[in-house]
């Protein structure tokens, strides 16, 4: 039998992720309250947006039996980092349901859910099926073929899809949808400034340490050209457009 304080975590997330430690933000809570089936999290570093997005993981694993909770990112390390915080916060709930499977890239509760931390390497995915809730972090830096694996598999469960990350210049996936995606997606702009515990003396030693492009991309939220690559965006563009003249002849 539910007792009244399990009632009440698993009708308002909020609750719940106060009593894994974290009280969040006014975003943190309408994406926790929300449940949007499709989500895109574009946020600034250090914003929340990994654990934010542990807590939904875990949520969904206590109050949906059975569920299937897949992590993936562009590599193992980041993925196993998300599920690193999931464990956290479980480590942190009082009465928190048993783990008869915990291991490094693997949670198993004793209500049959599963969290499983993928590696960043689409070709070893296939075959998981009916997730729950599907999560790309670093979407932006994550290979295209990962998500392109991924998203079948939610077209049977329904599940929810939560994509996270800070911009990684005018291309992928992520820009894509970010910018040019329709409706279907929830969309979560955070950039540093609407962080409460990103202070401002700490933004201007970062601006004067990465300098205005990097800093925009980081903390702005801007999708710039990478410094370094060879040709701008716009330049690459203007190669596969018939009505611009060559740039050289
Ligand atoms: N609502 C919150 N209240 C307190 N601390 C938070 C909150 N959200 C995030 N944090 C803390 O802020 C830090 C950065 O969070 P993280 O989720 O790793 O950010 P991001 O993935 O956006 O870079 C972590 O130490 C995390 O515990
Ligand atoms: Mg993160």
């Amino acid at each position: 039998m539910l007792m009244a304080r399990d009632m009440a975590r698993s009708l308002d997330p909020v609750l719940f992720a106060r009593d894994c430690g974290i009280e969040p933000d006014p975003w943190q809570q309408d994406l926790l309250r929300d449940r949007p089936r499709k989500a895109l999290l574009c946020c600034s570093r250090q914003s929340g947006k990994t654990t934010t997005t542990a807590v939904v993981a875990l949520e969904t694993a206590c109050h949906v039996p059975n569920s299937l909770v897949l992590i993936g990112a562009p590599a193992q390390r980041q993925s196993g980092e998300m599920l690193r915080k999931v464990r956290e916060c479980h480590s942190r709930m009082d009465g928190a349901p048993e783990l008869p499977g915990d291991s490094v890239l693997k949670l198993e509760f004793a209500n049959g859910s599963r969290i499983l931390a993928l590696p960043g390497d689409a070709k070893t995915i296939r075959g998981l099926s009916a997730p729950a809730l599907v999560i790309v972090d670093e979407a932006a830096f994550a290979d295209d073929d990962l998500i392109q694996a991924l998203r079948p598999m939610l077209a049977v469960s329904n599940g929810q899809l939560i994509a996270l990350s800070t911009p990684n210049g005018k291309r992928g996936w992520f820009y894509e949808q970010w910018h040019s995606g329709d409706d279907s997606w929830r969309r979560f702009r955070v950039p540093a400034t609407d962080c409460p515990r990103i202070s401002k003396e700490f933004l201007a030693e970062q601006l004067r340490e990465l300098g205005p492009t990097r800093y925009a991309q980081e903390y702005e939220l801007a999708f710039v050209d990478t410094e370094d690559a060879a040709f701008s965006t716009a330049i690459i563009d203007s190669m596969f457009t018939n009505e611009v003249l060559p740039l050289w002849t």
